[in-house]
């Protein structure tokens, strides 16, 4: 059963957090490349769908945080084109084989308990030649930040809903069978040890 803090207080850490910036930058070029039929992995309190654009036909977001997925169905609200938010995890999805054009997925990889079941399943369910969009936080490519990264990541994980820094999502699509077409890795502002990005774009290959 999920304590007060996670119930009342961590989704608007989360939602604060995730809503600075740097990160809101990355969603905006990110998330505008997405078109056709959009599977948001780990929806959150919705901070991503003010940057899709009108090529966007429809998005479903699934997420097991009804904290959060509360706010994203109010930030839904607002759009022209259909949302639908479903309570669950990408880690086993309802969805067809080959059925979504685009798979966006922000800062969620670090979250998710199985991250290699949730890649096997966006790959499952990504349509041949579709966009798989990733923006990301990980482990660093300097020696002496990512091991500070393994020290703290037991604590950060128990404050943090389960996010994990030392996770990389780059080698995580490249081990579940994506092809990699556009990578980008380097700090934004903030501590260091959480502000190391990863992100891009993939494919199944
Ligand atoms: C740091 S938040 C990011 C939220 C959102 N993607 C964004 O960019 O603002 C991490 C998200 O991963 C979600 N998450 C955790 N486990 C998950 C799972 N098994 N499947 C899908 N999402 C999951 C959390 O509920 C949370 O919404």
């Amino acid at each position: 059963m999920a304590s007060l803090y996670e119930k009342y207080v961590l989704p608007k850490l989360i939602d604060l957090a995730c809503s600075q910036p740097p990160m809101t930058a990355l969603r905006k070029r990110y998330v505008s490349e997405a078109a056709g039929e959009v599977l948001e992995i780990g929806i959150g309190s919705g901070l991503n769908l003010a940057h899709y654009s009108e090529q966007v036909h429809s998005i479903t977001g699934i997420d097991p945080a009804a904290e959060l997925t509360t706010k994203a169905r109010e930030r839904a609200a607002d759009l022209a084109v259909p949302v639908e938010v479903l309570g669950l995890s990408g880690e086993e999805m309802p969805m067809e084989n080959n059925s979504v054009d685009t798979i966006v997925c922000t800062w969620t990889l670090c979250s998710i308990p199985n991250p290699y079941r949730a890649v096997a399943e966006m790959r499952r369910v990504l349509r041949p030649q579709g966009k798989m969009i990733f923006v990301e936080h990980g482990r660093s490519d300097e020696a002496h930040i990512a091991k500070w990264q393994r020290r703290v990541e037991p604590l950060w994980k128990k404050i943090g809903g389960g996010c994990h820094l030392t996770r990389r999502a780059d080698e995580l699509l490249a081990d579940g069978g994506f092809k990699i077409l556009h990578k980008e890795t380097g700090y934004e502002d903030g501590p260091k040890i959480a502000a190391f990005m990863i992100h891009g774009i993939a494919q199944t290959a």
